[in-house]
């Protein structure tokens, strides 16, 4: 029941951890080049985008820590998990990858709040949100990848 429910909801949380990184990072970079002012509306995007990216963080840290069978709990359980790939990507890759990408982020986006020209700023948003999509984007479990999972739960 629990497991359902957190792995769903890690499931359609997924696109606002991935489109809103997306959204600031097209929206600074081109704020960047034209050395706009960085607004109001520019820190708002940016807070949701760090609430997205802790919500899914904290909830894939849940399931991996035990609500999920295929996270901690694999170790130990199965003998040469980390020879099978699907099972490896789960039980290290998937979680491992995904802190980076938020740990990234976190890092970056701390060093532009100490920025005080707006161009620069943007540009360091810029830098945290394109690492942080290309990472997640590397490591989604897309459809017909070995481990890939639906884009929606239940398609
Ligand atoms: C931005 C970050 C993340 C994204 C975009 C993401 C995305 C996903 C997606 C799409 C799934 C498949 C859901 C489904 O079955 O439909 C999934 C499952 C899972 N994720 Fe994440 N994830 C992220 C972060 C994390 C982190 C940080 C951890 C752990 C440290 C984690 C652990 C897991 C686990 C254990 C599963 C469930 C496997 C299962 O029981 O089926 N995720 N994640």
């Amino acid at each position: 029941m629990l497991y359902s429910a957190l792995l769903q909801f890690h499931s359609v949380w997924r696109w606002f951890a991935f489109v809103l990184p997306l959204v600031v990072l097209q929206r600074s970079a081109r704020a960047s080049l034209v050395r706009a002012p960085y607004a109001p509306i520019d820190r708002k995007l940016a807070l949701a985008t760090t609430i997205a990216l802790d919500v899914q963080l904290l909830v894939g840290l849940a399931l991996w820590c035990g609500v999920s069978p295929l996270g901690l709990l694999q170790f130990g359980a199965t003998p040469g998990l980390m020879k099978n790939a699907v099972l490896r990507y789960w039980a290290v890759e998937h979680g491992a990858m995904m802190v980076l990408a938020v740990g990234a982020f976190h890092g970056i986006s701390a060093s532009a709040k100490k920025l005080t020209d707006d161009g620069a700023k943007h540009k360091r948003v810029a830098i945290a949100c394109a690492v942080v999509v290309v990472l997640v984007l590397v490591n989604m479990p897309w459809p017909g990848r070995p481990f890939g999972r639906p884009l929606m739960p239940g398609m």
